[in-house]
């Protein structure tokens, strides 16, 4: 069997394979709930056969969503309709996985195809951000967050329990925080984000302090035999990685001092001004170098393209999941694509009976058709 078909244990969970769907904001919620869309699509992706399938990023707040069209767990109401993905995820063989976040500065957007700016101040369906320090993103996201007082951040750090109860009480057996993608978390750690004074910003236990205050916070109230993880960027591209890399590679460390289970190696987007060499694989080797000094379990996205990479990257122990997201929006079979790229001669690995069946039997060329 290829090294991308073998099972992934994690606490007390067992993923049938080391593809994972990651998490990708579908804008089509309403308030924070979910609907025909995501009872759909969640679960389409898990029949066709990955292993985890990861809900988008879900407010835990109001004003923590990206766009008005982010799904939210900031209220117990959120919770039936989450359960439905939750359960649907998991009848079609796949652990349900949750990620949850506040957007900080970046929040308050239009979505991506109206436009993937902030809607502005005074329009219909704008809020106020906030964020460490009174400092606006830039580019399209123009908009000066409020600097966050130890009040708000009390406030969000409760925000954050309460919707990792509410994933627990749902269903969700994987949990996500968001901290990376120039997001609340990641804008604490990065320095240029973050200017404050007091003892949320200046050194790197400063800069920290805030991400491990909160995972140490839902680590009491998520259950310990079931996998707590961080997505996080671990590097820029922006001319600062000397500092940035290193230091991340300590916060990581410090996770898993913290209780966290795993980390979804990501690329940081903190600043306008990053470069990043987007090609095949491309955060494989800084993914590698996390697993190895941090001693963590680590997964790694963004274009992970085909099944020989991905294979590649499992037999190498680069990382211990990949996470393929845009080919299963193109096709939520791609797991199946994957196995019978790898020569897996079962495609009950990847697919329910109802389709494995015929797949199985009459696959290849000559195939009779199936009346
Ligand atoms: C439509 C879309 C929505 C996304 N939403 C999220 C999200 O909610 N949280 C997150 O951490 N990353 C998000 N991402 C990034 C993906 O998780 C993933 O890292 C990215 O698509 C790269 O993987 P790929 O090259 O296999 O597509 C999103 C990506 C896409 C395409």
């Amino acid at each position: 069997m290829s090294a991308l078909f073998q099972p992934f244990e994690l606490k007390d969970v067992t993923l049938r394979n080391r593809i994972a769907v990651p998490p990708m904001c579908q804008y089509s919620a309403l308030d924070g709930f979910t609907n025909e869309w995501h009872w759909v699509h969640y679960p389409s992706m898990a029949r066709g056969g990955a292993g985890l399938v990861i809900v988008e990023a879900t407010g835990v707040s109001p004003e923590g969503r990206i766009t008005p069209g982010c799904t939210g767990l900031w209220d117990d109401a959120h919770v039936e309709g989450m359960a439905r993905i939750a359960s649907s995820i998991k009848a079609a063989g796949a652990v349900p996985g949750i990620q949850i976040g506040h957007a900080g500065r970046k929040a308050s957007a239009n979505k991506p195809w109206e436009g993937d700016d902030h809607i502005p101040d005074g329009a219909l369906g704008a809020w106020p951000t906030i964020a460490p320090s009174a400092i606006a993103f830039g580019g399209g996201l123009p908009k000066v967050p409020k600097a966050m007082t130890i009040a708000d951040i009390e406030r969000v750090r409760a925000d954050f329990v309460a919707a990792a109860r509410r994933a627990r009480d749902a269903g969700f057996e994987w949990l996500e925080l968001h901290f990376a993608h120039g997001y609340l978390g990641q804008s604490f750690f990065n320095p240029q984000s973050n200017q404050r004074s007091d003892q949320y910003g200046g050194d790197f236990q400063g800069r920290s302090r805030f991400l491990l205050e909160t995972l140490d916070a839902v680590r009491a109230v998520w259950p310990e035999n079931l996998p707590l993880t961080a997505r996080f960027g671990v590097i820029e591209f922006d001319g600062h990685d000397d500092q940035i890399v290193p230091e991340s590679i300590e916060l990581v460390k410090a996770f898993r001092r913290g209780g966290l289970d795993m980390l979804n190696v990501s690329v940081g987007f903190s600043t306008m001004d990053a470069n990043v060499p987007w090609g095949p694989g491309f955060l494989a080797p800084i993914t590698q170098r996390v697993r190895q000094e941090a001693a963590l379990p680590v997964s790694v996205a963004w274009c992970i393209d085909g099944a020989e990479i991905a294979d590649l990257v499992i037999a190498e122990q680069q990382a211990d999941l990949v996470m393929i997201g845009r080919a299963h929006l193109a096709n939520p079979h791609y797991a199946y694509d994957l196995a019978q790229a790898l020569g897996e001669k079962d495609p009950a690995w990847t697919l329910p009976a109802p389709y494995a069946h015929w797949l199985a039997r009459y696959a290849g060329p000559g195939r009779p058709s199936a009346q």
